[in-house]
């Protein structure tokens, strides 16, 4: 028996359970824990892959657990869970980052694996996650363990772009071991991801459904309320290319919302230029104080 009791979860041996050769295929002690932590009635598996829930499950005398996968036929966009439960696990992909049609050596164009957009992905994630929440039974429990992922350079947080659906209840980090971009040596600055996040989300109402998401939003600082005179003339000055003339500060910042409010926006930014963290080069031109 191994309850959960820490947030950080770290198991270096991935355990005897299912195929340890299934491309991403995750250490049955998560499940095993999971359950030992919940003790739910019953135990669906969505995306069971290479068979380590099916393996725990049996162990542990689960008779009627289901474990579901587009490699034994069912189809997480197409298809509905046979049934409810008040626990289900899932183990998505982690975008194309493992192409599963290869995998199963056949293509289906709904394998969440397919090399589509960012976009696309998410969305597909949000429905299968929304078809999940519907199954649980009230008080049961959704278990999903997820990755961020880097392609291209670019940093892509899952667990914060897929919506969350159902009052999340305990969010944990789980340590990866042997991933492919721990095993590279890098120039530059470049933080191998070695984590995962393992979120419980817990049905708590008949009919209410909680669900949280996030958006991208690109502000303009020059059209904000909520900006300071310090985070405005630093702008201006790294506008410009790390040096600025107080006539120059004038005439990026003449028409910025921020001046609206104040009568002697000049004032302000001479009073914010002789606060710390400027510098006065020469006679009414100035720099960053980053000393
Ligand atoms: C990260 S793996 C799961 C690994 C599993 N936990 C294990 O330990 O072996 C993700 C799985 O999602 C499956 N999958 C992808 N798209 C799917 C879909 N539309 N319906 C059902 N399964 C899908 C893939 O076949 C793959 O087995």
């Amino acid at each position: 028996m191994s309850e959960l009791n820490a947030s950080i979860l770290s198991y270096p041996h991935r355990g005897h359970w299912g195929d340890n050769t299934y491309r991403g295929n995750c250490s049955g002690h998560v499940i095993k824990d999971l359950l030992d932590t919940y003790h739910p009635d019953n135990f669906i598996e969505v995306f069971s892959g290479g068979g380590t829930g099916e393996d725990v499950a049996a162990e542990y005398g689960y008779k009627d657990s289901i474990h579901l996968d587009l490699n034994n036929g069912w189809d997480a966009l197409k298809d509905d869970l046979p049934r409810s439960s008040d626990f289900i696990f899932s183990h998505p992909p982690y975008w194309s980052i493992i192409d599963y049609n290869k995998v199963r050596g056949e293509y289906t164009d709904t394998d969440l694996s397919c090399n589509s957009s960012y976009e696309e992905f998410i969305f597909k994630l949000d429905q299968v996650n929304e078809k999940i929440y519907n199954a649980l039974t009230v008080g049961g429990r959704h278990a999903i363990l997820i990755g961020d992922v880097r392609k291209k350079g670019h940093y892509y947080s899952i667990v914060k772009d897929m919506t969350w659906i159902g009052v999340l209840e305990s969010h944990l980090i789980k340590q990866q071991f042997n991933t492919e971009s721990s095993k590279y040596q890098y120039n530059g600055k470049f933080i191998p991801i070695t984590h995962e996040h393992l979120l419980v989300f817990k049905k708590i109402g008949v009919w209410q459904v909680d669900v949280k998401w996030t958006r991208d939003v690109h502000y303009n600082l020059l059209e904000m309320n909520r900006v300071t005179w310090r985070a405005l003339v630093q702008s201006a000055i790294q506008e410009l290319g790390g040096q600025a003339t107080l006539a120059q500060l004038y005439d990026i910042l003449k028409g910025c919302k921020r001046a609206e409010s104040v009568s002697d926006w000049k004032a302000k930014i001479r009073q914010t230029l002789r606060a710390s963290g400027f510098k006065r080069v020469k006679k009414g031109t100035y720099t960053l104080d980053i000393s």
